[in-house]
C-alpha cells in the first residue's frame, strides 16, 4: 500500500497530515527518511514515525507468563510448547520474540510482526532483558563485580556486556543484561562460580510481566507496551 495510507491506518492521522509529516522527514521507512507519500510499502516493512515503529491493526503482541517444563518454540513433535498453550486461531499466527530455556519461567513475548521480533532480539538494539535468578550459593561481592564488569563465558573469548546486579535476598538476585546469548545468565552464573537453581524472566525493555497472570495465561500488549519496543535507531 501507499506510505500516506499506511500511516493513516496505522495512526489517528488523517491522509492528508500523513503527507505533511513524511513531507517534514519524521517518517523513515526501513530505517531511510521517506520523502514520498506515494511509495509503496509491505505490510511487513519498517515504518516509524518520530523513531517509534507502526504497525497495522491486525498485528497480534502478546505477553505470555511462561511455566516450566514447555519449550519456546511454536511446534515440536514430541514436547509441549508455549504456543500449545494458546487458542488455534492465535497459535498459527505468532512466533516467539525472545526464547527461554524449558525450565526458565516468566516473561515470554510472542508476536506476528517479524519487525518488531527483531527489534527485541536483535544485538544491535539495547534491549535489556531482567531475570529473577535463584542461586545455590550467596553471590560473593567479588562475583557481583565481575558479573557487573563482564565475564567470559566457557568456550568463548569475548566477555559479556556490564550487567546491573540487584541482590534481592541471601540466594535471590536480579540481573539485568543486554544480550542473549545462548543460556547466558546460566552461563555467567556458572562463570563466576555459582549455581542457577531457578531462573524466571521478569522485563524485557521497560515491558513487565504482568503479576495478574498466572504460569500459563497471556494477555494482549498495550499499546504503549507494543511501541516502547522501539527505541531510536
Ligand atoms: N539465560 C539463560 O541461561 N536461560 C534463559 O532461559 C534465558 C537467559
Amino acid at each position: 500500500m501507499r506510505l500516506d495510507q499506511y500511516l493513516a491506518t496505522s495512526t489517528e492521522l488523517s491522509r492528508k497530515d500523513a503527507k505533511k509529516v513524511i513531507t517534514k522527514g519524521r517518517v523513515r521507512v526501513d530505517c531511510v527518511p521517506a520523502r514520498s507519500a506515494n511509495m509503496q510499502v509491505a505490510d511487513n516493512t519498517l515504518v516509524e514515525l518520530d523513531g517509534s515503529q507502526l504497525h497495522l491493526p491486525g498485528d497480534i503482541y502478546l505477553m505470555m507468563n511462561k511455566p516450566d517444563g514447555v519449550i519456546s518454540a511454536t511446534t515440536d513433535s514430541s514436547q509441549p510448547t508455549a504456543v500449545d498453550l494458546l487458542p488455534s486461531q492465535l497459535a498459527s499466527k505468532v512466533h516467539i520474540a525472545g526464547r527461554l530455556d524449558k525450565d526458565t519461567t516468566g516473561l515470554l513475548l510472542l508476536t506476528s510482526n517479524g519487525q518488531w521480533s527483531h527489534q527485541v532480539t536483535s544485538p544491535r538494539r539495547d534491549c535489556p532483558k531482567t531475570y529473577q535468578i535463584q542461586l545455590v550459593e550467596p553471590l560473593s561481592t567479588e562475583a557481583k563485580v565481575k558479573l557487573e564488569t563482564g565475564v567470559v563465558l566457557k568456550d568463548e573469548d569475548k566477555p559479556t556486556l556490564p550487567a546491573t546486579v540487584a541482590i534481592c535476598a541471601e540466594t535471590t538476585i536480579e540481573l539485568t543484561i543486554n544480550e542473549g546469548r545462548y543460556h547466558q545468565v546460566k552461563r555467567m552464573l556458572a562463570a563466576v562460580g555459582n549455581h542457577v537453581a531457578g531462573l524466571h524472566r521478569l522485563r524485557i525493555g521497560a515491558i513487565t510481566l504482568d503479576p495478574a497472570l498466572a504460569p500459563g495465561e497471556y494477555r494482549e500488549l498495550t499499546e504503549d507496551e507494543i511501541r516502547s519496543i522501539f527505541g531510536p535507531t
